[in-house]
Formats: C-alpha cells, sequence, structure tokens
C-alpha cells in the first residue's frame, strides 16, 4: 500500500475532481483543446483505450516501446516514480521491476478500475484518481514524475498548471518528463489515427483541419503536438534544468531536471 504520507487525502482528490474549473485554468489552453467534452472519460475510457493500442500500427508499437524503454533507463531502484494520466497501466507495468514504487494518477475512474486488474500482480505500485492539475501528493515527493505519450494534449488542461504541478511534488534533484510527437513521425502518426477512426474509437477525421501535428475528429476529439520551442518556453518559466531529447525519430521528451 501506498504510505499515508504520500497521499494527503483520498477524499480530497475526490473533490478537486468535482470542483469546476476555475476560469484561469484555461487561460494557457491551446484554442484548439478548448471544449468541454471529456473525450477520454467517454469514448476512450477502459476497453476502448486498450483496444487504441491493441491496433497501432508496427511502426507505432515500436514508438510506444522505445518511450517506454527510454523512461526504464533513467529509474533507479529506490526510486519513487509518478505517473500522470496512466490509463490502464500500459507504462507501469514495465516501470515496476526497476523502481522502488511506481505510482499512477488517472482521471478516468473506469479505465483506473481496469489499471488495478491489469496490474494486480504488481507488489510495488498504486492507483489514485486524481485530476493531474491538483495532486494529492505533498511537495518534494517524487524522484521521477512522467507524463509521456503526449499525455500534456490528451488532458486539456492549461500546460503551465500542468507543469507547475509536475515540479511541485518532485524531489529537488528529481527528473520531470513530458514527451509529445516528432514531427518526423506525423504521417505514421496521422495512420494510427485513422485506424482508430475506422475501429469506431474516434470519430471522423476531420480531414480540413487534421493536418501539421494537429488532428480533430468530427466528433469532439482533438490532440495537438508540443514541439521543442513550446516546451522548453514553457519550462523556461519554473527553476529547473531542461532539454529536449528525440527517441526513436518519433517521440519527443522535455526532461527536466528540478532545482
Ligand atoms: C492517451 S491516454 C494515455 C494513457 C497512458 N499514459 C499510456 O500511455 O498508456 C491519456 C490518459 O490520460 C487520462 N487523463 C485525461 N485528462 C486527465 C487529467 N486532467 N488528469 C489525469 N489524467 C487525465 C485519460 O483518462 C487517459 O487515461
Amino acid at each position: 500500500m501506498l504510505s499515508e504520507s504520500i497521499i494527503v487525502s483520498y477524499q480530497r482528490v475526490i473533490l478537486a475532481m468535482q470542483e469546476p474549473k476555475d476560469p484561469r485554468s484555461l487561460s494557457n489552453l491551446p484554442d484548439q483543446l478548448k471544449h468541454s467534452f471529456d473525450y477520454y472519460d467517454d469514448m476512450l475510457a477502459a476497453e476502448r483505450l486498450v483496444k487504441c493500442y491493441e491496433i497501432a500500427p508496427p511502426r507505432v508499437k515500436q514508438y510506444l516501446r522505445a518511450e517506454v524503454d527510454h523512461v526504464v533507463e533513467k529509474i533507479r531502484p529506490n526510486d519513487i516514480v509518478l505517473e500522470l494520466g496512466c490509463g490502464f497501466g500500459r507504462v507501469m507495468k514495465p516501470l515496476c521491476p526497476g523502481a522502488k514504487w511506481v505510482i499512477g494518477i488517472d482521471k478516468s475512474i473506469r479505465t483506473l478500475s481496469l489499471a488495478k486488474r491489469f496490474l494486480a500482480n504488481q507488489s510495488n505500485c498504486d492507483l489514485v484518481a486524481a485530476d493531474a492539475i491538483r495532486l494529492p501528493f505533498k511537495e518534494l515527493t517524487f524522484d521521477i514524475v512522467i507524463c509521456i505519450q503526449n499525455g500534456i494534449s490528451a488532458f486539456h488542461v492549461d500546460p503551465v498548471e500542468l507543469f507547475a504541478e509536475s515540479i511541485r511534488v518532485t524531489k529537488r534533484g528529481g527528473l520531470v518528463l513530458f514527451s509529445s510527437y516528432s514531427e518526423k513521425f506525423w504521417e505514421f502518426r496521422l495512420e494510427w489515427f485513422k485506424a482508430q477512426s475506422k475501429a469506431g474509437l474516434i470519430g471522423e477525421l476531420d480531414t480540413e483541419k487534421t493536418r501539421n501535428g494537429v488532428i480533430f475528429s468530427t466528433d469532439g476529439f482533438t490532440a495537438i503536438t508540443y514541439d521543442a520551442q513550446k516546451f522548453l518556453s514553457l519550462a523556461a518559466q519554473f527553476d529547473v534544468d531542461a532539454r529536449i531529447v528525440e527517441v526513436d525519430q518519433s517521440s519527443l521528451f522535455c526532461e527536466m531536471v528540478v532545482h
């Protein structure tokens, strides 16, 4: 079980998730992501999220593995790791063997219930229902905080608040890892989203609007890309050392060491 000193109050987690968003929270959110429909808690929850990864074409599966391998390489045996937007535990599972403890948070209760079953055999992990911009953890708690597979776009939250909250809970000298897509990977990413659309997991792609790292479906799914410049200008607002690392010519990591 996760130590009581890490979770401030489970009750507060639930309450935080029910609070309406403060208008300030949306001030830095890119326009393409400003809509109220929570796609990941509805169309892409639980088994439907699993299906998205199952139907990924081989080059996309390579990208997904490369991202996880990149994180695994950074973890030391005594590390307490936090994953933001952990979904059904796809990333947490391979992180567990190399870490002391892995905690995953996600906003979707349905997806977390599936994660509980998916991670049933892992003895060093916990799942918490929480919003990534209102984490129920004390400051300076984690050695590594990760938000990969373009979570920064998927969450539809203010990226400045997301960075601030991730950095707040990371120990001094600890690592915060965000990832989005490399622009070299656009055609493969597009092929994957076309496959998701064909499988009925997301709506029909809006071919007028879908281009240059931005994906729109006609029923409200939107995803954008954070390039090196966007990541670095976010990181510049905090007391961190930041660098950009491209992995597998598919994923773009923003790696921050917290001061
Ligand atoms: C693209 S999926 C990625 C899941 C997982 N990281 C993986 O790579 O397999 C994004 C996840 O973020 C969750 N999510 C969306 N908004 C969130 C928020 N504000 N806070 C926490 N999780 C959120 C969704 O429920 C979904 O499970």
